[in-house]
């Protein structure tokens, strides 16, 4: 039973295990992605039934980009089909659909359906499903940090202004809240170039079921064992205790 008072307020989750999933069947790689939509629509649906603030699917990373040209394009096909299919469904449910990495690098056809699908959506107040599309951490950090540079070489910033406030918010996530719990699925325990700033005090789970097979189940055992934890931000067991009493 979840205590609905202290769900996460951002979930982020690395889908992965898609193609040993397909293996394991003896079917193609691209199979395992396509069962992969149906876990993110189960997910997705999920998550704005509880009412979650917001949901970052890694959905495709800058290093994906080194996959067969085959696997990528399926995977854009895979997304704007998605997209399309979806559109109705979000604006019922309240869905905002944000993004965040370098969209200018995807195809100019899945971009124009993102952004049409940003627009269209961008007042709906439930669910934020913020899509991670040829993302990569470092390389966003990266981009904020070069925007701060030319600001401060302008003489518009000061170097001591830079705050952790002033720096997320140069960052795509701007204007999120930190995820509270990051899920991988697929049994690896690694980062994977993902949200590295953003995950700093994040709660991390990792279980070996492989993304396809990851269902409501599944996410509810997750965000129960989160509600085990005790977060306690650099404080001891003793002082978290005293403030929740207080
Ligand atoms: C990792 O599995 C998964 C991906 C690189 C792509 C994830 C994409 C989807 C779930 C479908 C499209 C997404 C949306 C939002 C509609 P892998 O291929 O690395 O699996 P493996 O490690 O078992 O080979």
């Amino acid at each position: 039973m979840l205590d609905q008072s202290q769900l996460p307020r951002h979930i982020a989750i690395i889908m992965d295990g898609n193609g040993r999933w397909a293996r394991q069947q003896g079917k193609p790689r691209i199979m395992g992605h396509q069962a992969g939509v149906r876990s993110v629509q189960e997910v997705v649906k999920c998550a704005r039934e509880l009412e979650i603030k917001a949901l970052t699917l890694y959905a495709f990373s800058t290093e994906n980009w080194r996959r067969p040209g085959s696997e990528v394009e399926n995977l854009m096909g895979l997304l704007q089909t998605y997209l399309e299919s979806q559109l109705d469904k979000m604006l019922q449910n309240q869905v905002q659909l944000r993004t965040c990495g370098r969209i200018e690098r995807l195809p100019p056809k899945v971009r124009r359906i993102l952004e049409k699908t940003m627009a269209k959506t961008a007042a709906n107040d439930g669910l934020i499903l913020n899509l991670a599309l040829s993302y990569g951490s470092r390389d966003e950090l990266l981009r904020a940090t070069r925007h701060l540079a030319r600001e401060v070489a302008q003489g518009c910033l000061q170097p001591e202004e830079i705050s952790e406030e002033l720096f997320s918010a140069q960052l795509d996530s701007a204007g999120l809240p930190d995820p509270d719990l990051m899920i991988r699925t697929g049994g690896e325990a690694r980062l994977s170039n993902f949200l590295l700033w953003q995950l700093s005090y994040s709660e991390l789970y990792f279980t070996r079921v492989l993304w396809p097979d990851f269902g409501r189940e599944d996410f509810l055992a997750a965000i129960a064992d989160y509600q085990q934890r005790q977060r306690r931000f650099g404080r001891t067991g003793e002082q978290v205790n005293d403030r929740e009493q207080a």
